[in-house]
C-alpha cells in the first residue's frame, strides 16, 4: 500500500471529530470541572455501544433450537469483556470524583432536567440483559419506562430513542434465550420431548431434595449440641428452610401454566452447577458462574454509581426528578437472573449429592 493512501491514526479514529464534542450546552468554553463531566459520561456511552454490540451477539448466538457447545467458550469471552467494561466503569466514578460538590453545583443548573436516567443506552442494556420493566423502581408514579413513552414526544430526539428501547423489549433477551438453553438441558440423560422426563426431573429434584433436608438436619442437629441458641427456634428455622426450598424447587411460586417450565429450568440449573465435574457440564458451567458474575458487576456499578453521587449531592432530589440516592439505592436490589442467584441457597457438595444417572451421556467422547 502506498504511504499516501494509508489512513492515519486521526483519520482512522477521527480524533478530530472526536474532540470537537465537548462543547457543552452554552457559548463560552466550558470550565476544566464541566470538561472532565462531559467527558466521563461520553467515555460511559462509548463503554455502552461495545457492551450492547456484545449482548446482540451473544443473544444471536442462543437464540436457536440448538446451540453447539463450541459456542460456550466463546460466548464466556465476550461476557468476559463486558464484566471487565462495568468493573472499569466503576471504578471510572473515582474520576468524577475530583470534581468537588460546588465545582459541581457551579455548572449543574446548565444540566436542567438533563439526567443519567435519559442514558437510553442504559436501558438498552438492562432491557437487553432481561430487566422486568415492570419491576423497576417507581420514578414518582411511574416505571423509567412509563417515562420515556410519556416524554418521548415533547423530548428532542425523544422518539427515536423510545424506538430504539421498543426494539430492544420486543427482541430476545439473554435471560430469555439462556432459560429455553437451560430448559432443553438433558438432566440424567433426559430431554423435554422425552416421554419419561416429568417423571426422570421430578426424581432427581426429590433425590436431592432428601440430601438437602438430611445435610440441614445435622446442621441444626450441631447448632442444638453447640447450644448456639434455642433449640425450639434453631428446629424451627431449619424447617421453614427445607420447606422452602421444596416450594422453590416445584415453582410453587409462579402459576399453574409456567410451573412446568420454570421447574425444569431450576432442575436444570442445579443440575449443572452440581455435575459440573462431568465434561460436558464444565463448560455450561462456567457460562452460568460468569452470567452471575455480569450480575454482581451491574449491582457493584449500580451502588458505586449511588455513593459517587451521595459524595456529590448528599440527598438532594436529582435533574431528573428522583429522589436521588435513594431511588438509586433501590435500583441496586435489581436482579435480573433470579434463578441462578436462587439455587446458590441449595447447592451441596459433591460428597452428599445423588450420583447421576448415565454419566457416559455426559462424556465428550460418547456424543
Ligand atoms: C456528578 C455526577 C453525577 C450525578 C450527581 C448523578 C446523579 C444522578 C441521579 C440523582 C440520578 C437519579 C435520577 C435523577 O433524578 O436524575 C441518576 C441516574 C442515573 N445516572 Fe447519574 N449522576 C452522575 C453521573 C453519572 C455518570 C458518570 C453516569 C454514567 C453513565 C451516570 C449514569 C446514570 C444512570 C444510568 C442513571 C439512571 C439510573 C436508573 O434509573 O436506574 N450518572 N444520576
Amino acid at each position: 500500500m502506498e504511504k499516501s493512501k494509508s489512513p492515519t491514526y486521526w483519520g482512522y479514529l477521527k480524533v478530530k471529530e472526536l474532540l470537537s464534542l465537548q462543547d457543552g450546552v452554552g457559548d463560552g468554553e466550558v470550565s476544566a470541572d464541566e470538561l472532565n463531566f462531559i467527558v466521563i459520561h461520553q467515555v460511559y456511552e462509548l463503554w455502552f455501544k461495545l457492551v450492547i454490540r456484545d449482548l446482540k451477539d451473544i443473544v444471536k448466538i442462543f437464540d436457536s433450537n440448538r446451540v453447539d457447545e463450541q459456542f460456550i467458550p466463546l460466548t464466556v469471552r465476550r461476557l468476559d469483556r463486558i464484566i471487565t467494561i462495568f468493573k472499569l466503569a466503576s471504578d471510572h466514578f473515582e474520576l468524577m470524583e475530583q470534581i468537588s460538590p460546588q465545582d459541581f453545583i457551579a455548572f449543574r443548573g446548565k444540566l436542567g432536567t438533563a439526567s443519567g436516567f435519559q442514558s437510553f443506552q442504559v436501558r438498552l442494556v438492562e432491557f437487553l440483559i432481561g430487566l422486568d420493566p415492570d419491576e423497576m423502581v417507581l420514578l414518582g408514579d411511574a416505571t423509567p419506562l412509563t417515562h420515556f413513552r410519556n416524554n418521548a414526544k415533547s423530548l428532542k430526539g425523544g422518539e427515536e430513542v423510545l424506538q430504539l428501547i421498543e426494539e430492544a423489549l420486543n427482541s430476545p433477551s439473554l435471560l430469555e434465550v439462556i432459560e429455553d438453553w437451560l430448559y432443553r438441558t438433558p438432566i440424567n440423560g433426559s430431554s423435554p420431548q422425552d416421554s419419561k422426563d416429568a417423571v426422570k426431573v421430578q426424581g432427581f429434584v426429590n433425590e436431592y431434595i432428601q440430601c438437602f433436608r438430611t445435610e440441614q438436619d445435622n446442621l441444626s442437629e450441631l447448632l442444638i449440641t453447640m447450644r448456639s441458641g434455642n433449640p425450639e427456634n434453631i428446629k424451627r428455622r431449619f424447617e421453614e428452610s427445607k420447606d422452602m426450598i421444596k416450594a422453590y424447587m416445584n415453582a410453587e411460586d409462579v402459576p399453574d401454566e409456567d410451573r412446568q417450565r420454570r421447574q425444569r429450568i431450576r432442575a436444570a440449573i442445579l443440575f449443572i452447577e452440581s455435575y459440573r465435574s462431568l465434561p460436558l457440564m464444565s463448560w455450561p458451567q462456567v457460562l452460568l458462574d460468569k452470567l452471575i458474575e455480569l450480575e454482581e458487576h451491574l449491582v457493584i456499578f449500580r451502588s458505586r454509581h449511588a455513593r459517587m453521587v451521595e459524595r456529590m449531592i448528599g440527598r438532594r432530589i436529582g435533574t431528573g426528578g428522583s429522589s436521588g440516592v435513594d431511588y438509586l439505592e433501590a435500583t441496586t436490589k435489581y436482579r435480573i437472573f433470579k434463578d441462578l442467584w436462587g439455587i446458590r441457597t441449595i447447592l451441596l457438595q459433591a460428597e452428599v449429592i445423588p450420583p447421576v444417572d448415565n454419566p457416559s451421556f455426559y462424556d465428550f467422547v460418547s456424543r
